[in-house]
């Protein structure tokens, strides 16, 4: 929903020159539009736009900046020696976002790197900040991409993918001057012994609690599809309702059949996002339809019904309305658990800093649950004012920005200090 104001910005931008929350507010200038939030799809010249504020704030560290194959932004402290420790986030955004969703982790672990040069921290090992390709998936159904690509998983299969105005994956990394062959070339994982990352809570649980930092235990796990049904477009005045094909009736009966497969039940989520339906017009039946199922599960038998309900019922409902039906998985990651003695890392800085601290799982999906499959990893949650995100008007107060990224720093400096 596009708003008239912005006023989740404006909040941030009276912090303090030179704050996060400040840098913060600075950054979401960039692919914001009046009205309609921000806007930073993968590939995007507004991404890249956002890549070249972030990177010159890097260099102001004094990081060594690259980009790598699969479009991830590399921040280096090049001190120390064995592998690094990764502090990661993501700049892409969905439709109408939010300045924080992302941007705080990346902007934040910055800002750590100054705290620990102020507090004279020479680290053991060196120290990355990275900001990953399309975190989010908006554009070409890609969530993770970045991260993906650095933990080495192949994605030579998604450059086919289109975006809604039919431009490939990989013809739009051409544009900004990538080659989709080269993703591969981004693997870095061997040469990481930690992963943190800092993000806002994105739900209501720490902000309705008065609670200041999350230790995360867990994120859950996702599958996505890609569903086209197929009836018969026809006039609306004149085919009797029961001999119609409707194919918005088979996607809305579906939509409705996942909400209620998972109503009452726990940590488990369904959602239809993106619906398209053709041809469009207002007396015609719907002869096409695509939709996009997102569905969530927090453990790993969870997910495997939840993946079987979505392809029995689409099955079903085509069947039973006539429809051809062809469905995709375009998704698929499990729930992670995260490192215990990274959560009691963030559980001691949290103390450190006199921050009110609560273990607490992620419905969202973010770069650390692909980094978790491979390396021991750690999230620290700040609170969502509201639970709103995915929105222009996510907001957390800049006070438990600053505090957030003091927690970081401390938890890097106890991490650091405990391998001496
Ligand atoms: C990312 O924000 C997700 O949870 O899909
Ligand atoms: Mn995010
Ligand atoms: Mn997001």
């Amino acid at each position: 929903v596009a708003r008239e104001s912005f006023g989740a910005v404006e909040r941030l931008r009276g912090a303090p020159p030179g704050s996060v929350s400040a840098d913060l507010a600075e950054l979401a200038r960039i692919g914001s539009s009046p009205g309609a939030g921000i806007e930073r799809t993968a590939w995007s010249p507004e991404l890249f736009a956002a890549y070249d504020w972030v990177a010159r704030r890097m260099a102001e560290q004094g990081l060594a900046v690259q980009i790598d194959g699969a479009g991830n932004l590399i921040g280096s402290w090049n001190v120390g020696r064995g592998a690094a420790i990764v502090v990661g986030s993501h700049l892409d955004t969905v439709p109408h976002g939010g300045a924080l969703d992302g941007a705080l982790g990346v902007v934040a672990g910055i800002h750590a790197v100054r705290l620990l040069r102020e507090r004279g921290v020479v680290p053991s090992r060196p120290l990355r900040i990275i900001a990953f390709m399309d975190e989010e998936g908006t554009r070409f159904d890609t969530a993770l991409f970045g991260s993906r690509a650095f933990a080495g998983d192949d994605l030579s299969s998604l450059g086919d993918r289109l975006d809604g105005s039919g431009i490939s994956l990989r013809e739009a990394m051409a544009n900004a001057g990538y080659d989709h062959r080269a993703v591969g070339s981004a693997r870095g994982v061997a040469a990481v012994h930690a992963y943190l990352e800092l993000h806002i809570e994105q739900g209501p649980v720490l902000s309705a609690d008065g609670i200041a930092v999350g230790a995360v235990t867990s994120i859950v796990g996702m599958r996505r599809f890609q569903v086209e049904l197929v009836g018969c477009a026809n006039h609306a005045g004149t085919t009797p309702m029961e001999l119609r094909r409707d194919a918005l009736a088979g996607a809305a009966r579906i939509s409705l059949a996942l909400r209620d497969f998972v109503r009452g039940r726990s940590c488990v989520t369904t959602n239809v996002g993106k619906l398209s339906i053709e041809p469009g017009g207002a007396n015609v039946v719907p002869g096409r339809a695509e939709f996009t199922i997102d569905v969530r599960a927090a453990d790993a038998a969870g997910i495997v019904e939840l993946e079987d309900f979505v392809w029995e019922t689409v099955r079903s409902v085509a069947r039973d309305e006539r429809l051809e039906s062809r469905v995709e998985l375009t998704f698929s990651l499990d729930p992670v658990q995260f490192d215990p003695s990274l959560i009691e890392a963030i559980e001691r800085a949290a103390a450190a800093e006199g921050a009110s601290c609560r273990r607490i799982e992620s419905g969202a999906g973010h770069d650390a649950m692909v980094l978790g499959q491979h390396v021991p990893t750690g999230m620290i949650f700040v609170p969502s004012d509201g639970g709103v995100s995915h929105s222009p008007d996510e907001y957390t107060p800049p006070a438990n920005l600053e505090l957030g990224t003091r927690v970081l720093a401390t938890c890097l400096q106890d991490v650091l200090s405990r391998e001496r």
